[in-house]
């Protein structure tokens, strides 16, 4: 339906889960696509995936939380693909959810903030730079979480770190809109991957969460890349600065205030 034709896309967290999705979409729908995350051969992986799809692929191994390795990634993202069109973040992690808010260090808050709000921050700008310099109209597309709009107790670092992605996304979309280039977010419910496998274990945890979902089941993967294939797409060309919830309808709930403690993995009894 949408047309990548063309296009060349960096995808961070394009080894497993979420990121590989939209990778594989993405390629499906025409475009050749760079992979970045830590573990080389999920990256290969993916790799293999696209080019059986008839794209050119590149695996770049990097680890985000590394001071200037987000630049880094797209100087050699654009070395190997001459440019970027489409660049999308999705490289994350729980954000030290199985810590108790008393327990955070600095260090848990380098992480998490180097990891989501840095690492997008720096690949948008770098990424924005070489459009701007090569005229091309591209697209930014950051994964941020339902959990960065409605507060979750025991999530503070990572639903603030996904809150700043939000804020970032929007000022971003108004700043490089001047420019052709458009900046979305994706705030996912939750999504069945790697990420949230231990929380999806058992029949009873399945029908457990489902019912926080007005639609009653955990998120997909391709509910999302659905949703990233028309964000980015020449079709999305007058809709930028937003976040779209992908979350079976939770924000319309109450459901984040009745979200389960025992899914937070905080051990009971050290919450605040
Ligand atoms: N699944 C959900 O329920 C859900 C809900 C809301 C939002 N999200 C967000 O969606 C995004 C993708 O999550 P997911 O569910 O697809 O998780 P996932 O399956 O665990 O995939 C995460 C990806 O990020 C990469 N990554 C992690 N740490 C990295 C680092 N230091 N440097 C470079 N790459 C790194 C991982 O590869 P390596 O480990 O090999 O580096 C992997 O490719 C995340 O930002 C997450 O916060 C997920």
């Amino acid at each position: 339906m949408f047309s990548y034709a063309g296009r060349r896309a960096l995808i961070t967290g394009g080894g497993r889960g979420i990121g590989r999705a939209i990778a594989l979409a993405y390629a499906k729908a025409g475009a050749d696509v760079a992979v970045a995350a830590r573990s080389p051969g999920q990256l290969d992986d993916t790799v293999r995936e696209i080019k059986e799809l008839g794209r050119e692929a590149w695996a770049l191994p990097v680890d985000l939380t590394a001071r200037g390795a987000p630049q880094d990634l797209v100087t050699r993202a654009l070395d190997v693909m001459g440019r970027i069109d489409v660049l999308v973040n999705s490289a994350g992690d729980t954000g030290r959810l199985e810590r108790s808010t008393f327990d955070l260090t600095d260090d848990d808050v380098d992480h998490v903030y180097q990891l989501h709000v840095k690492s997008a921050l720096f690949t948008s700008i770098k990424a924005a730079e070489s459009m701007v310099r090569l005229g091309i109209p591209g697209a930014i597309l950051n994964i941020t979480s339902t959990g960065g709009l409605f507060p979750t107790p025991g999530a503070v670092l990572y639903g603030s770190a996904k809150s700043a992605i939000n804020h970032l996304t929007s000022t971003l979309g108004m700043e490089f809109g001047t420019h052709g280039i458009r900046v979305n977010a994706i705030a996912p419910g939750l999504i069945d991957t790697p990420l949230v496998a231990d929380r999806l274990v058992s029949e009873e945890d399945q029908i457990d969460l489902a019912s926080f979902y007005p639609i009653n089941r955990v998120g997909h993967v391709d509910d999302v890349s659905a949703a990233a294939l028309y964000l980015c797409s020449a079709e999305a060309g007058w809709v930028s600065g937003v976040t779209l919830l992908i979350n079976g309808g939770q924000h319309a709930s109450n459901a984040m205030f009745r979200w389960p403690r025992r899914h937070n993995e905080v051990p009971a009894g050290r919450r605040i």
